[in-house]
């Protein structure tokens, strides 16, 4: 049995707490927020002690892993609070809401390679996602031409005033970029391989009285093998439109907007539908926070290292940090 904590009970964390719940062999043993009514609520909900601090969970409870689902400024100083504590820890991305914080858990890690540290970047585990990763190692679609991919999506004033933390550089590190669209990055690096230039602009266009936060930005990936992958992402669409990511290869097209549709240059087409699974969440979170939960926590049990750790999650941060210093 594999008992875990969720440090951060806010709206990310509904995700964690009902797959901990649903995954067989995994148990949910305490809840901690610094914010008594949440950690009090959260605690109630699911019946398990409620703490407001991580070392007081810890000492209580002596989970095996903890998730961490709290303010991007808050996610290093937890992990290393539980890793020194010798508790598992999967945080949620961003790894940091910067690379020089990142950089105290990625040495932290390297250090310490018995640990089990992991960063929730659970689209990687889509099933149209893995089909890609799947094709392109084979060769057989030919070499990549490049990639087109959007975030376009919508967040209101509101979503920010609920949570002033999302709109601070200082607390989130920034806007769409580390926010949102981190997740496609992620996956354009994934799939096409490590990047080894990065152009781009990030701007604020429509929030800039409820945010110092971009809310838009462009962005040009050059990555190994001469490939180049395009990038707009906003906040400032009128609603959340899929994420749409493109690939052109010598002998088809592979494009993302849901499922995933390949058309071969000969005309035929393939589609490998996504899986409609449960996320207990919203439906721009995805369908496979489960999945990486499940995957992390067999990992936990058998004591072997987590594939997305603190040094893999390091690079779409780095990328959006590289866009972040060229806007300024
Ligand atoms: N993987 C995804 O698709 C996905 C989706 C949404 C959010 N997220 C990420 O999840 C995290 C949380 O986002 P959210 O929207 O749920 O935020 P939120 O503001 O709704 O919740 C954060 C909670 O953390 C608590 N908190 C703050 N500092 C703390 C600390 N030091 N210890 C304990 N609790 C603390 C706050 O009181 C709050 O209740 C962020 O990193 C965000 O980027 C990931």
């Amino acid at each position: 049995m594999v008992r875990a904590a969720v440090i951060g009970c806010g709206d990310v964390s509904v995700v964690h707490l009902e797959a901990i719940d649903r995954i067989d062999g995994s148990e949910l043993v305490g809840v901690a927020d610094v914010d008594p009514e949440v950690a009090g609520a959260a605690a109630a909900k699911y019946g398990v002690p409620g703490f407001t601090g991580t070392t007081e969970l810890i000492e209580a409870v002596r989970p095996d892993v903890v998730q961490i689902s709290t303010p991007h400024d808050q996610h290093v100083d937890v992990a290393l609070a539980c890793l020194q504590a010798g508790v598992s820890v999967l945080s949620e991305k961003p790894v940091a809401h910067t690379t020089a914080e990142a950089d105290r858990l990625v040495r932290w890690s390297a250090e310490h390679p018995e640990a089990v540290v992991g960063v929730c970047f659970q689209n990687r585990y889509n099933a149209t996602s893995q089909a890609v990763r799947d094709l392109l190692s084979t060769g057989e679609l030919g070499a990549v031409r490049g990639a087109f991919a959007t975030v376009a999506w919508h967040r209101s004033p509101a979503y920010y005033a609920k949570r002033p933390w999302r709109g601070e550089r200082v607390r989130a590190g920034g806007g769409s970029l580390i926010n949102q669209a981190i997740h496609t990055i992620d996956l354009l690096q994934w799939l096409l391989g490590e990047v080894t230039a990065v152009g781009g602009r990030a701007g604020t266009y429509l929030l800039g009285e409820v945010v110092d936060v971009e809310d838009s930005a462009q962005l040009i990936l050059d990555h190994a093998d001469g490939v180049r992958s395009v990038m707009f992402a906003t906040n400032t669409a009128p609603l959340d439109f899929p994420v749409s990511i493109e690939i052109v290869t010598e002998k088809a097209t592979l494009l993302i907007r849901g499922d995933l549709t390949i058309t071969y240059a000969d005309g035929r087409v393939d589609v490998v539908p996504e899986r409609r699974a449960e996320s207990g969440g919203r439906s721009y979170w995805g369908v496979s926070h489960e999945l990486l939960i499940a995957d992390f926590h067999a990992h936990v049990a058998a004591r072997k290292p987590f594939w997305i750790d603190p040094a893999e999650a390091v690079k779409s941060l780095a990328i959006i940090e590289q866009v972040y210093a060229l806007s300024r």
